[in-house]
């Protein structure tokens, strides 16, 4: 506001003359085409078998949702807690072979490939197993535990020709496509900055989830389940709450990061890990024992934009992912994509001859009233366009399907292990500036972090 009590915003919208702004909105409903073609039915000539190793949280509905696809087929089920090859029986509802060994999956001819639903610290292993012995594999995010194993996760997925997806499924997401869609076509311009949140505010979105009560090294392979990570005495809080232990998971970047880092590089087309990050954050509430933050926000440099990232599980907040372009916005908020443009020009006079003497400024509003006449003059409609995704859309039932198809055609899925080292290799970068205090850089040549 100035002296006179008049603002920029008056000022302009007292010299626009006629060109006032209004406001074009209209709502799209989205139509999944994998889903569609996930109805058709399949020969049995095309059946696809899978083993699944790991019949957790995720597994148990990656399961449930793998069976319910037309020509798809559990033969065996792999876990190292006997009670969850139960649920494997339970979920398939026939009996199948179930074991505590990988290898046996790994060996069974019958098998075209693997769902793999195991600890961060479990899945190069299971990655580089599955690929030389010639099965495709599906392996949840985060894809790595540590920068140096996507590298040999990509050697072993190339080198046998194997079909690897990674399990952040909004790459699959009919509304991120639609973003990725829309950002092609130019519709934002040119983006400059991105930001992208979610928040969680319950012991249990906080990773303290329940311990099996009959959990004991009776029935569970507790030095299997270490794998590389350092010998400790059965710690049946580790089995289950293993996201909080860097020995394991990857802390907020690897579970949470990933996923909005997933649908950042998906849109935009990123095929490369960002320049550079720079967190903060800290253990306000969690004191449970873990190693890693309950709050974290990073800053990562990619090489046209910058991202502002964070995630609290400290209070419930809406999830946003927004672009921000030279010509609008796209935002998506939970499962509605939103498409706002911007002209990126000036409505109006330059606000700063309200400064000049009178004679300047009527000469100068004069002038550019000629040189923006109303009926030729700018574009003065603001569109804005809301996607929606089908009631019932479930985009882990489309990227399983993504997957299954691939293992069939031998076409490219749509997250390679590629793609999945990539955004592993930002939530790294989050982790180690956050634990080192200091900016991480990536450095491409030496496929390191450093700093
Ligand atoms: N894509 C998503 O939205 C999503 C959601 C949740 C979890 N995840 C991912 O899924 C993976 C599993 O997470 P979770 O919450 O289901 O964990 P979980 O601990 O609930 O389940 C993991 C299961 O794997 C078994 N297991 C561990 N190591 C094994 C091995 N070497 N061989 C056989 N079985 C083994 C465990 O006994 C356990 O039953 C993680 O990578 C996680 O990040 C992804």
């Amino acid at each position: 506001m100035n002296k006179r009590g008049l603002s920029r915003r008056d000022f302009m919208r007292g010299t626009a003359g006629a060109a006032g702004v209004t406001l074009a909105a209209g709502s799209i409903l989205l139509e999944p085409a994998e889903l569609a073609a996930s109805a058709r039915s399949v020969p049995p000539s095309e059946r696809v078998r899978f083993g699944i190793i790991g019949i957790g949280m995720q597994g148990a509905g990656l399961l449930r949702t793998a069976i319910s696809l037309p020509g798809v087929e559990c033969v065996a089920a792999c876990d190292l807690y006997d009670g969850r090859r139960e649920v494997a029986r339970e979920i398939v509802g026939k009996e199948i072979p179930t074991t505590r060994r990988d290898q046996e999956l790994l060996d069974n001819k019958v098998i075209d490939c693997i769902v793999a639903a195991v600890p961060d610290h479990w899945h190069r292993q299971i990655v580089i197993d599955c690929c030389n012995a010639s099965k495709d594999v599906y392996c949840e995010k985060p894809m790595t535990h540590a920068v140096s194993e996507g590298f040999e996760m990509i050697a072993a997925e190339q080198k046998n020709k194997r079909i690897v997806q990674v399990g952040s499924q909004r790459t699959t997401s009919v509304i991120y496509n639609k973003a990725k869609e829309l950002m092609a076509k130019g519709a934002i311009g040119d983006v400059c900055l991105v930001e992208a949140w979610m928040g969680r505010n319950e012991p249990s979105g906080a990773w303290q989830y329940a311990v099996p009560p009959d959990l004991s090294p009776q029935n569970l392979d507790w030095d299997t389940w270490l794998g590389t990570a350092p010998k400790v005495p059965f710690n049946p809080l580790h089995y289950q709450r293993w996201r909080c232990w860097m020995a394991y998971g990857s802390g907020v970047a690897g579970d949470l990061f990933v996923h909005l880092l997933t649908g950042i590089h998906h849109i935009a087309g990123l095929t490369a890990p960002p320049k550079r990050a720079l967190s903060s954050g800290g253990l306000y509430r969690f004191k449970d024992g873990r190693d890693v933050p309950d709050v974290l926000a990073t800053v990562y440099d990619y090489p046209n934009f910058q991202v502002f990232m964070r995630v609290t599980l400290n209070t419930e907040t809406p999830e946003i992912t927004r672009f921000m372009g030279t010509r609008g916005m796209l935002e998506i908020a939970d499962n509605v994509l939103t498409h706002t443009t911007q002209e990126g020009l000036d409505h109006g006079p330059s606000f700063l001859s309200y400064t000049w003497p009178k004679k300047l400024r009527d000469e100068y509003l004069a002038n550019w009233r000629k040189e923006h006449p109303v009926e030729a003059g700018i574009k003065t409609t603001v569109e804005s366009a809301s996607y929606h995704a089908p009631p019932d859309y479930n985009e882990t039932r489309e990227h399983l399907w993504n997957f299954f198809d691939a293992v069939r055609t031998r076409r490219p899925v749509v997250e390679d292990a590629s793609f999945g080292n990539n955004t592993s290799i930002a939530c790294h970068m989050a982790n180690q500036s956050y634990f080192k205090n200091t900016a991480a850089v990536w450095d491409a040549a030496a496929k390191t972090i450093k700093g």
